[in-house]
């Protein structure tokens, strides 16, 4: 039975209070409509379409890459079931299910809409409705079941009657829909209620009218079916959603110091006995091997770290690649094309740009290294800095194997050091040091002697200069 998924995002999101499409905000490190969304694509739909309206433009635009989705916008917004209507060009004259969803309704999980289709499917039903049942139902609508307990219609909050809203089990507002009468029914609902809009709950009672068979599936946990629609929501829902990810991760053999103040993204993977310390966040498509040790406070984004790898408080590694046994920070910054190969070392204050450190190479100490190429071995002394940039343009360093830079160097690009050689500490180097050489590129030191005692001779004390008291 072809499956049809419609995801409503066409609503304005007013409690938010932004002026982003409510279902762009991030949440635990995407676009919120990103998690639904993924939901979706364990279900295999042969098709999802998406309901816009409120900052359509937005909306698509950040969901451009993916070509799979039919997009329908919905203007003015009359309604849930309007909203549900403006699909039908796009559904008519198919048969199957429809599977309609909330664009801020991220907790759900496809196990859920599996049963729900299931059960759908099991009853023949033309419409399921997902329901929970909560200690405070205000704002919800309830489900109004009869003396058998057969559902007869939902109400909304507005419209319900005293002993309606004592009701305590709630419409979710997910369904599955049978494709069959769906339209049909849809262009029959009026807008004869307390808001004036176009209630898709009301399918319930028509269908009921026309001895439809309406099921439901209720849920005994509600907080898959949490919402957002304040930036309270938004941060309580990141906390599940972090909890959610951290318990996997520990359960897959990590170690977190203080999952409270750890952040991981879904997309992460963290092989076994690689230890976490407190407030580090793993961003994006980031994969981390074994046995790493990630000390606290660390920024990790779209990176791969190997194999036992060491990474010291305060540091930022973003886009960038570290091999097997290497070592960073603390508080090193390794900026977006950077490569830290085997076993390599990036010390305190040091800053990497589109750079790759070679092998078993160091710069343990207060450097930047921006579009450089570093051989194997190499020492990278304190305060190197690569001049990469002229104002005008960006400028390559290549540093072959086995080469020592001197303390306090300045490598002014283009510049290539051969194999071998050696920078002497201080120098300014713009010519290219040939292979073996030493490149020493500093003012000459004079000494003079008795300088000091010629001085004070030449110019009268100064006021308050320090007595004699020895
Ligand atoms: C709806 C249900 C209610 C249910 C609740 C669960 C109706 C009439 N009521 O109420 O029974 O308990 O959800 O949260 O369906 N939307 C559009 N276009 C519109 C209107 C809404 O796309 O014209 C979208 C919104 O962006 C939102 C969703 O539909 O994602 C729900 O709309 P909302 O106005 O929040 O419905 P509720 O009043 O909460
Ligand atoms: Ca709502």
């Amino acid at each position: 039975m072809p499956l049809f998924v419609v995801i409503l995002a066409a609503g304005k999101g007013t409690r938010m209070k932004s002026g982003r499409a409510k279902v762009l905000h991030n949440l635990a490190g995407r676009p919120m409509i990103q998690h639904v969304l993924r939901t979706v694509d364990a279900l295999k739909a042969t098709k999802t379409v998406l309901v816009i309206g409120h900052g359509a433009d937005e909306v698509k635009a950040a969901l451009g890459g993916r070509p799979d989705l039919e997009f329908v916008v919905q203007s003015p917004q009359l309604g849930t079931g309007h909203a549900l209507l403006q699909t039908e060009p796009v559904l008519v004259g198919k048969s199957g299910t429809v599977l309609l969803l909330y664009a801020d309704v991220p907790l759900l999980e496809a196990g859920t809409l599996k049963r729900l289709l299931e059960t759908h499917a099991g009853a023949r039903a033309a419409a399921t409705i997902l329901t929970t049942v909560v200690e405070e139902p205000y704002g919800y609508g309830r489900i109004v079941r009869d003396e058998a307990g057969q559902v007869q219609r939902i109400v909304e909050e507005r419209d319900a009657s005293g002993e309606e809203r004592g009701i305590r089990e709630i419409n979710s507002g997910i369904y599955a829909f049978s494709l069959a009468p769906l339209f049909e029914s849809l262009h029959q609902l009026a807008t004869d209620n307390a808001q004036g809009e176009y209630y898709l709950t009301d399918l319930i009672a028509m269908y009921r009218q026309r001895n439809l068979a309406v099921a439901t599936l209720c849920l005994d946990r509600a907080d898959e079916l949490r919402g957002v629609n304040t930036r309270v929501d938004l941060a309580d829902i990141t906390t599940i959603m972090r909890a959610r990810k951290n318990r996997a991760v520990m359960l897959a053999g990590t170690t977190l110091d203080d999952p409270s103040t750890t952040a991981i993204d879904d997309d992460v993977t963290i092989g076994a006995d690689t230890i976490v310390g407190r407030g580090v966040a793993l961003e994006g498509r980031t994969t981390i091997g074994e046995g790493c040790r990630i000390h606290a406070n660390v920024r990790i984004a779209n990176a791969t770290i190997g194999d036992r790898v060491t990474i010291l408080d305060h540091s930022v590694i973003v886009d960038s690649t570290v091999a097997d046994g290497a070592a960073v920070g603390p508080f090193a910054h390794v900026r977006p094309g950077s490569e830290i190969q085997q076993d390599a070392r990036v010390g305190n204050f040091v800053e990497l740009k589109k750079t790759r450190l070679g092998r078993g190479s160091k710069a343990s100490h207060l450097a930047y290294l921006g579009d450089a190429t570093i051989g194997e071995k190499v020492n990278v002394g304190a305060g190197t800095i690569t001049c990469n940039y002229d104002g005008e343009t960006k400028h390559p360093t290549v540093i072959e194997d086995g080469v020592f830079i001197g303390s306090d160097s300045q490598l002014i690009a283009p510049v290539t050091i051969g194999k071998g050689a050696y920078v002497a500490a201080g120098s300014s180097i713009t010519d290219d040091v040939p292979a073996e050489a030493l490149g020493i590129a500093r003012a000459r030191q004079e000494n003079k002697p008795g300088w000091v005692a010629a001085r004070k001779a030449r110019r009268p004390a100064p006021k308050n200069a320090p007595k004699e008291t020895r």
